[in-house]
């Protein structure tokens, strides 16, 4: 097994385990060296970079491009890529699509689903590449389910989410994360769960390790902020006031 999940897989339990998104070389040069565990280069660089509307928009190149740059700069963090819309429809075409992107530099990649993509994950990890899946809210629904929603209010939804777990699980996947589900349902399956799950807007403390979009940590997206998000910084604000101070700096040749 990969050293990194490895030590990753030793923390469940024991230590909190950090991951965050980059999709850039100097964002995953500074993550990397504050010792983050796990860069992701999430599928949200569609919104948060590439300015469009949700994750459906992103290709497959956008994300060899900037996972490339993330992989030249990350020596000791786990590099996860995603996996976009439609490049894992069939198990076949997901293995076709992992090995792309670990050819790229990725270490392993995620993608988005449970039981459905069970034999997706389960093809992937056979041919020898880790998968951390992506169960919860799934932002690749967004167009289908009609926007943002959280997951596991009700008794059903919150089986059907367990079950999506189980499946993650029996397809070998290493780890997975849980997306805006209700608080006691992300903690149930925290404590079945025998693979490091990882929350988002998931409350505080109920998962083995958090993943936060960095936009959405250091406040440089202030379009729209998750109501989950919880900012350590407000780099937006830092940015105008540079930018601000620079321009009224500027003098014209005497
Ligand atoms: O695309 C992404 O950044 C993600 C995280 C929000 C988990 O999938």
């Amino acid at each position: 097994m990969n050293e990194k999940i490895a030590n990753i897989i030793s923390k469940k339990g024991k230590q909190p385990i950090s991951e965050l998104t980059a999709y850039d070389y100097p964002t995953a040069r500074l993550l990397d060296e504050a010792g983050v565990d796990m860069i992701l280069v999430g599928d949200s660089l569609g919104m948060v970079m590439l300015g469009y509307p949700d994750t459906t928009h992103v290709k497959l190149e956008h994300m060899l491009h900037h996972g490339a740059a993330v992989a030249r700069a990350a020596k000791n963090a786990l590099v996860i890529v995603d996996m976009p819309i439609h490049t894992y429809d069939t198990p076949a075409q997901a293995l076709e699509t992992a090995r792309a992107l670990m050819e790229m530099g990725a270490e392993a990649v995620k993608l988005e689903g449970g039981v459905d993509k069970e034999e997706h994950i389960r093809t992937i990890v056979q041919a020898g590449i880790p998968v951390q899946g992506h169960i919860g809210l799934l932002p690749q629904k967004v167009k289908d389910e009609g926007g943002f929603r959280m997951k596991g209010k009700t008794e059903e939804e919150a089986a059907a989410i367990m079950r999506d777990m189980e499946a993650v699980v029996r397809a070998g996947a290493f780890s997975v994360v849980i997306e805006c589900t209700k608080h006691s349902v992300a903690a149930a399956i925290t404590q079945t769960c025998p693979i490091v799950t990882i929350g988002i807007g998931a409350g505080l403390g109920t998962c083995d390790g958090e993943v936060s979009v960095i936009h959405d940590l250091v406040g440089s997206y202030p379009w729209f902020v998750p109501g989950f998000a919880r900012p350590k910084a407000n780099v937006a604000a830092e940015i105008t006031r540079a930018v601000t101070e620079w321009k009224q700096q500027l003098t014209l040749p005497r």
